[in-house]
């Protein structure tokens, strides 16, 4: 049985990426939860080794857990494209190079698509997935996971986003998530899908 997250909580959140920190932020408020973020806390980020997002974010969320002695939620996230057997994967980061350059992420794997003779919608199916682990300092984890599925476009389409963004089409839109509002994307993204889980299991809505 999931264990809840009780009003007053201080939350660790696993990351050191400014973005996420707001997000999750923005939404534990109002379960009169706080968060407070791995960096904060002078928490190391210690190296993803894991072969799964599942895996990745367990670790994440372990790690805090165990050095703060409170509860900690991670994110791990990414791109899995059908024609390349799943990669980029838990390796959406790092196809980016220590320079993070997306740009350069995208043509790599528009590449390796064409490489596969991959040019028509079907043969470009791809998702993005995210886990998210809360972990208690006692060491045991609940992991929620939200996928959204779609195909690859090219050349990338719009500003607006991060990473992958503006390659990605999900089923049934027109605009790529690089082409969408942040308001529209949170309505359908692998994000926003596996923080509804996290919060019909783990939180309570305050009354009034
Ligand atoms: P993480 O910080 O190790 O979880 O890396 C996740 C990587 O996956 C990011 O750097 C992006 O490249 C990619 N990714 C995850 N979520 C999204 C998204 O919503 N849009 C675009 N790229 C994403």
């Amino acid at each position: 049985m999931t264990r809840k997250l009780q009003p007053g909580t201080r939350l660790v959140v696993a990351s050191h990426n400014p973005g996420k920190i707001r997000e999750i932020n923005d939404l534990i408020r109002p379960f009169g939860i706080s968060a407070v973020s791995a960096g904060e806390l002078g928490i190391s980020e210690p190296e993803e080794t894991e072969t799964t997002f599942a895996g990745n974010a367990r670790l994440k969320a372990l790690h805090s857990a165990k050095s703060s002695g409170l509860p900690a939620l991670s994110d791990d996230s990414g791109l899995e494209v059908e024609a390349l057997g799943g990669d980029p994967g838990v390796y959406s980061a790092r196809w980016a190079g220590a320079s993070k350059d997306f740009t350069y992420a995208m043509q790599r794997v528009e590449q390796q698509l064409q490489e596969n003779f991959a040019l028509d919608p079907d043969s470009r199916r791809a998702n993005f997935t995210a886990a998210l682990c809360l972990a208690w300092p006692d060491g045991e984890t609940e992991v929620f996971e939200g996928k959204v599925f779609g195909h690859l476009v090219w050349p990338p389409r719009g500003e607006k986003g991060f990473g992958y963004d503006p390659m990605f089409l999900a089923d049934g839109e027109t605009l790529t998530f690089g082409e969408m509002e942040s308001e529209a994307k949170h309505t359908m993204s692998h994000r926003a899908r596996a923080f509804a889980l996290f919060v019909a299991a783990c939180l309570d809505k305050r009354d009034g």
